[in-house]
Parts: structure tokens; sequence; C-alpha cells
């Protein structure tokens, strides 16, 4: 039998620190400037109704070096040997860049330790020598909000709530039921009607959400639950809340340490709402101060074509205002038109000199089945990675000789739906055009049903194998 660790641990005490005085965390709003040591329940900033984020005071005094970059990578390094829950998560185990918390106080299922994959068919197929990709898909609710989830619900029951609640265009809905279970929290969950994967949808259920299908979409789901939240006393979990962002950080933390700190060139990620660009820009941008990394890598954010307000906003104006869209795309967890985060994500794209791209359906579903056969898979949003990696490589702003890193954000599981139409060729159901599907044919795994013969079984993968040699 194992024995389970019963120490108690205090996890602000284990920062290498020449004071022990720490001073929490404060918020502070992206767009006056103004500092707040709480929150209002919508999280926009109480003066000016920007959005806030989450600052450590003590990172800005002259005595920096607290933090020593040398004794925080040995220290989480030595944690991936720890059986202590909060050592086991991919997220606590970087506590020292995060509000500090009571052990007592996580909720945790585990989080992060996602893999680094490398992907030799889709390098192949962007043309670049090699290729990775960290499949956050790996989270234990199948996507990367639940690096997030971990810390912002942990506030929510810390602070006493019974209900929190989300708008949702699935994953964080999932999530989110997921980590108010385990922490005695009811969730209420706010999704557009029919536009939610029956993945998603059923993860929902089954972790007890109360779970409305609203007649709107995700726009408008976050419209009535911003108002829900001034009248009722339910905690607001989508990424406006800077906790959410503070976890979804630590994906890029993890992903420094997986290259032994070597920053990448690039860094290509999904943009919906664009909590998480903003997170993982934040986690860079912190980083190098800190010095644990001695440059950041090129953030950019790629959009499907129909949902790209942010790709719209920085070339029409130059990420000054943003352009909301009406977002209509198949790749539904990403399927915005008023994306909340989106100066954090211009201020990411600014500091770290990355670009934004859009991608058409086509090249989604077909990015999608690349990914696919590398032997990883991915759900629709994810596969924008490479569809836009693709295109950055063509233009030139991504070069053959640079190391990239594709963030996938969602699992291969969590909308079969869509695959399966892939597959069988009726995804796009007349509303492309033959030439363009015609790209997506080679790609194409139809099931194939046979009388139960083993004649049958052996001429389909006779004709299968002619068909590889040709
Ligand atoms: N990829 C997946 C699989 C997502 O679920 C989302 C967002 C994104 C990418 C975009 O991330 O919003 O931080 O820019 N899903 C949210 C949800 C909106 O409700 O699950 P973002």
């Amino acid at each position: 039998m194992v024995n389970l660790p019963l120490a108690p641990i205090r996890m602000t005490d284990q920062v290498p620190s020449k004071s022990n005085s720490i001073r929490p965390s404060q918020l502070r709003c992206i767009g006056c400037d103004r500092v707040f040591e709480k929150a209002t329940q919508n999280f926009r900033c109480a003066h000016c109704g920007d959005l806030l984020e989450i600052v450590y005071p003590d990172w800005n005094t002259s005595d920096a070096a607290r933090l020593d970059a040398a004794k925080l990578k040995d220290l989480w390094r030595q944690r991936r040997g720890s059986r202590f829950p909060v050592d086991e998560s991919g997220v606590w185990r970087f506590r020292e860049l995060l509000p500090s918390f009571g052990e007592k106080d996580v909720i945790s299922l585990r989080e992060g330790n996602t893999p680094l994959y490398e992907m030799p068919n889709c390098a192949r197929v962007a043309g670049l020598p090699q290729l990775y990709a960290k499949h956050q898909g790996m989270n234990p609710t199948g996507s990367f909000k639940d690096t997030g989830m971990t810390v912002a619900a942990s506030v929510a029951r810390r602070e006493g709530f019974r209900w929190v609640s989300c708008a949702s265009t699935g994953n964080t809905s999932a999530s989110m039921a997921a980590y108010a279970a385990r922490g005695g929290m009811r969730s209420l969950v706010l999704i557009p009607e029919g536009k939610v994967s029956w993945g998603k949808l059923s993860q929902a259920l089954d972790y007890g959400a109360v779970t409305c299908q609203l007649k709107t979409d995700f726009d408008g789901c976050m419209r009535v639950l911003n108002e829900v939240v001034q009248r009722m006393s339910v905690y607001l979990l989508n990424s406006v809340n800077p906790y959410r962002i503070e976890g979804q950080k630590t994906a890029a933390i993890e992903l420094m340490e997986q290259l032994d700190w070597q920053p990448p060139d690039h860094i290509i990620v999904p943009g919906g709402n664009l909590g998480n660009s903003s997170a993982l820009g934040k986690a860079f941008i912190e980083m190098r101060r800190l010095g644990l990394i001695s440059r950041l890598p090129k953030v950019s954010i790629i959009q499907a074509a129909g949902a790209n307000a942010l790709v719209r906003t920085m070339r029409e104006n130059g990420g000054s205002e943003l352009v909301t869209v009406h977002a209509e795309t198949a790749a539904s967890a990403i399927r915005i038109g008023n994306p909340a985060s989106w100066k954090k994500a211009v201020t990411v794209l600014e500091a770290t000199s990355g670009t934004v791209e859009e991608v058409s359906e086509v090249e989604i579903a077909l990015a999608k089945a690349e990914i696919g056969a590398d032997g990883i898979g991915c759900e629709p949003a994810s596969a924008v990675t490479l569809a836009g990696l693709k295109k950055l490589v063509k233009q030139g702003f991504v070069k053959p000789g640079e190391s990239v890193i594709l963030i996938l954000t969602g699992h291969l599981l969590k909308d079969p739906e869509f695959t399966l139409k892939f597959h069988r060729g009726d995804l796009f159901a007349g509303a492309v055009s033959e030439k363009e599907v015609s790209i997506l044919r080679p790609q194409q795994r139809a099931p194939i049903v046979l009388d139960a013969t083993v004649d049958a079984v052996v001429q389909t993968l006779k004709a299968a194998d002619d068909q590889l040699e040709l």
C-alpha cells in the first residue's frame, strides 16, 4: 500500500526568498492602472470598466532577486518526484508565479503535465524540418481550460461562493462543472443552443451543472450572464476572471521546462475569446522579467476566417479599437465575435512581435486531419494552428530554420461529429465548391460497411494496400 503524505505544506513557504513577508497579489486595471484588493462581480474595473489583471507587487521591488530563477527551476524539478497533490498538479507545481494559496483551499484534478509531441507529418506539410505541439487537450477534462479553472474555482470556494457560472462554447463549461463538483459547489452553464458539441455538453451534464441552452450565440450568452452575476450571488468563471488567466499561464512555464528553458522562435495559438493567448503571453513576459528565460518567443494568434474579430482589429486599426463580427465557423469552440480579452491579446502581439492570421473552413478541416495523421488528433479549433502556420511559412514570417510550437487546445474526442462528417465527406454539404473540397479527399477515410466474411475483409485490405503503393 502507498503511504500518503500527511504533513501539511505551506505553499508560499517554499519560495526561495530573502524576505519572510510576501505581499499578496493584487488586481490591476489594464485600462487605467488602478489597483484593487478585491474584484467586482463581473471582474471589470469599478472606475473605467476595463479588464483586470493579476500583478505581484513584490516582483517590482529592487529586491527582485527574491525569486531566484535557478532555485525556482530546481524547486519545480524536485516537485515532479513529490506525491503531494499540489505538487502533482502541473499548475500548482509552479505556484511561486501564482496567487498564494493554502493547499487545503486548492481544488485540483492533477491538471497540466501535458505532453510535448514531435509532429513529423505536420512539419512536412508546413514545409519545416521540425515541428512540436504541446497538447493541452490532454488535461483532465480534455481541454486547456482546466489549468485556469483549478485556480479560479479555488478562489470561488475560498471566497465562500455556493454557485459558479460561465457562458461557454463548451470546453469552459465542461471544465467548470468538473471543478465545481470536485469543490462541492453548484454550477450554472449558459451555452448557445445547437452550437456546442455533444462531447462537451455531456460532460457538463455528467458533472451536475444546471445547463441552459440559450437561443443565441456565445456572445449573447455572455451578455445575459453579465447581468445574472450582477443580480445573483454567483461567481463568474469566464476568462475575464483574471485568476483563470493566471492558471493558464502555467502551460507556458511547463513548456519552457520541457524545452530546458530555451524559448522557441514561435508559439502558435488559436484565438477565440482571447484569454489563452493573453495568458501564454503574460507568462512569457513574466518569465523574462524574472530571468527564467532570456528572450521572448513570437506569440501568433490564428482565428477562423468566420470568427476573425482580432484579425480585423489588427488589420483595420492596428489594435486600437475592437472590430466585432457575427461569428460563424464549424470550429464551434472559437465561434466568438466579440472577444473579451482582445486588449490583452493586442498587448501580447505587440510585446512579442507576433502576428495574426485567419484560416478558412476547408483549411481547418485539412489541418485537423493532418494532425490526426501524426497519431495525435485534436478538436477543430486547435487545428487552426497548423492551418495558420502553413500560411505564416509561405509568407516568410516563420522561416524554415526556426523552432515552432503549436498549442493544441482540445482533445479529438470533444467533437467526434466533426471528424465523422469530415471522413464521410458531408462536412460542408454543398456549402463549399467541389474544387475546394477536392484537396480533402486524400485524407478522408469513411468507415466501410461489409458482409461479415473473411474474403470481404481481405479484399478491402488488399485494395487499401494497393492504394498506398500508388
Ligand atoms: N480552443 C478550444 C478548444 C477552445 O475551447 C477555446 C475556447 C479556444 C481554443 C480559444 O481560446 O477563448 O482563450 O481564445 N473556448 C471557450 C469555451 C470560449 O467557452 O470553452 P480563447
